[in-house]
């Protein structure tokens, strides 16, 4: 027979064992629950959880330690905002051409560029060379990203001493950031690199992929652009995408977006509507019906300048996931709004095609019509410097031009 206090101690134990069997049910039910929550309600119940898991942890109840980790993982997971350890997931540039069409009439009728393009055109992601993981860090208002290459150093010290300039105007905080690839020149690969890391080292302000930089491979810079911004601007709130060679005027952005800030999907530059694919077979742009039979492409806007807002560049990004890469990047990117059923807003002040073939237009050198605008396409290094000091000198634009 037992003694009474060996008794006490079983009760003490058989007790214990229940205790333990209720909790590591319950919590085991409000783990499977979890699934079926919204995401705020599952954020705050994990938190809930986690403490109730420490409490345990204190008594050294031994079923609270895989729990514990566990949730602990998946609290990392649920972490809304980018960590410091978020990553570039893309660590191969292996991608080896797609020789299916070799042999087909319409492949071999065209030009070495589009042949290039074709071959490769699955070969959708590639590693990071240069990267800024907290460019976005905080709160940035208006990031400019702008797309250049390499040997273009001179257009980027432009831009930085003009428009690009990292800086808050009326709280808005504005970032800058040049959007790169590699050379397609083995010469220049190896001279300008290491020029290109001294610049990024001293300016902190570009971003390099390993893809080669030609015209048909804008669209991968597009594309590598929208990832890059879902993975580290969670909390960005404007875009503008640009061309290295065009005049921007920000604090015209700047209030444009104000008077816009109710807009939910904003795109908005210089629109086509209804543009066509070229279909004649001598020029560099000719687009063979198997990549593109319809007539019209969908409404884009032009790349030398554009604004959109953050929430819609996430989006775009799934959006362009769905599609096949497009040799045009701007058109590529009507193409995704269309999956989105989103439409560009064209605006005047954004001027990104034909400014410059009538020669003897007072647009192209007048002060005042460049002070008025958001973006003008196209201003060289000199143009632009002497454009700059003259729309900032003591300007008079009440004369009509
Ligand atoms: C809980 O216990 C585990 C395992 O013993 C330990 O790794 C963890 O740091 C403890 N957590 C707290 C909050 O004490
Ligand atoms: C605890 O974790 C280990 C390793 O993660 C696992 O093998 C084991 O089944 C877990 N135990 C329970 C009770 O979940
Ligand atoms: C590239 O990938 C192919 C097959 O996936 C492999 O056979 C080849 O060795 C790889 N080349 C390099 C340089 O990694
Ligand atoms: C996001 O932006 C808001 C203001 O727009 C700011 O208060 C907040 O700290 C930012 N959050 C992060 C994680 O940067
Ligand atoms: C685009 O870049 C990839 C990777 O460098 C290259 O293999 C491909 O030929 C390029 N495509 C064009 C059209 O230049």
């Amino acid at each position: 027979m037992y003694t009474n206090k060996q008794r006490q101690v079983y009760h003490c134990i058989g007790l214990m064992f229940f205790l333990s069997v209720v909790m590591f049910t319950i919590i085991q039910i409000e783990h499977i629950s979890i699934q079926k929550v919204s995401e705020p309600e599952r954020i705050e119940r994990q938190t809930r959880m986690e403490k109730e898991i420490d409490l345990q942890n204190k008594s050294t109840h031994p079923i609270s330690v895989n729990f514990s980790t566990e949730i602990m993982q998946r609290m990392e997971l649920l972490a809304e905002h980018p960590k410091e350890s978020t990553t570039w997931d893309i660590i191969s540039s292996n991608c080896s051409a797609s020789l299916s069409f070799l042999s087909t009439e319409w492949f071999t009728s065209l030009n070495s560029d589009f042949k290039q393009f074709l071959l490769y055109r699955h070969c959708r992601y590639f590693p990071i060379l240069m990267n800024h993981p907290v460019k976005c860090a905080g709160d940035v208002d208006l990031l400019m990203v702008i797309k250049s290459v390499i040997t273009q150093y001179d257009r980027r010290e432009v831009i930085r001493q003009t428009w690009g300039k990292e800086q808050t105007i009326n709280g808005k905080n504005i970032k800058i950031l040049f959007l790169l690839g590699t050379s397609s020149n083995e010469g220049e690969r190896a001279n300008h690199q290491k020029l290109l890391e001294y610049e990024n080292y001293i300016y902190q302000d570009i971003l390099q992929w390993d893809f080669m930089d030609s015209f048909f491979n804008l669209t991968l810079k597009e594309i590598h652009f929208l990832k890059w911004f879902s993975m580290y601007c969670g909390n960005t709130s404007y875009i503008f995408k640009g061309d290295d060679d065009v005049f921007v005027n920000v604090p015209n952005i700047l209030e444009y977006l104000e008077a816009s800030k109710d807009t939910k999907d904003l795109f908005v530059g210089n629109v086509l509507f209804k543009a066509y694919p070229i279909r004649n077979k001598m020029s560099k742009y000719y687009i063979p019906e198997v990549l593109y039979e319809k007539n019209y492409y969908p409404p884009y806007a032009g790349g030398g300048g554009f604004l959109m807002n953050g929430p819609l560049a996430r989006k775009l990004y799934g959006a362009c996931e769905t599609l096949e890469l497009y040799p045009i990047d701007d058109v590529f990117l009507g193409m995704c709004l269309e999956v989105l059923q989103v439409k560009p807003v064209q605006h005047n002040a954004f001027k990104t095609f034909g400014i410059v073939r009538n020669e003897n237009s007072k647009m192209n050198r007048e002060p005042c019509f460049f002070r008025d605008m958001i973006v003008v396409h196209k201003l060289l290094p000199p143009d632009l410097i002497n454009m700059w000091s003259l729309i900032y000198s003591d300007l008079d634009c009440s004369k009509k031009i």
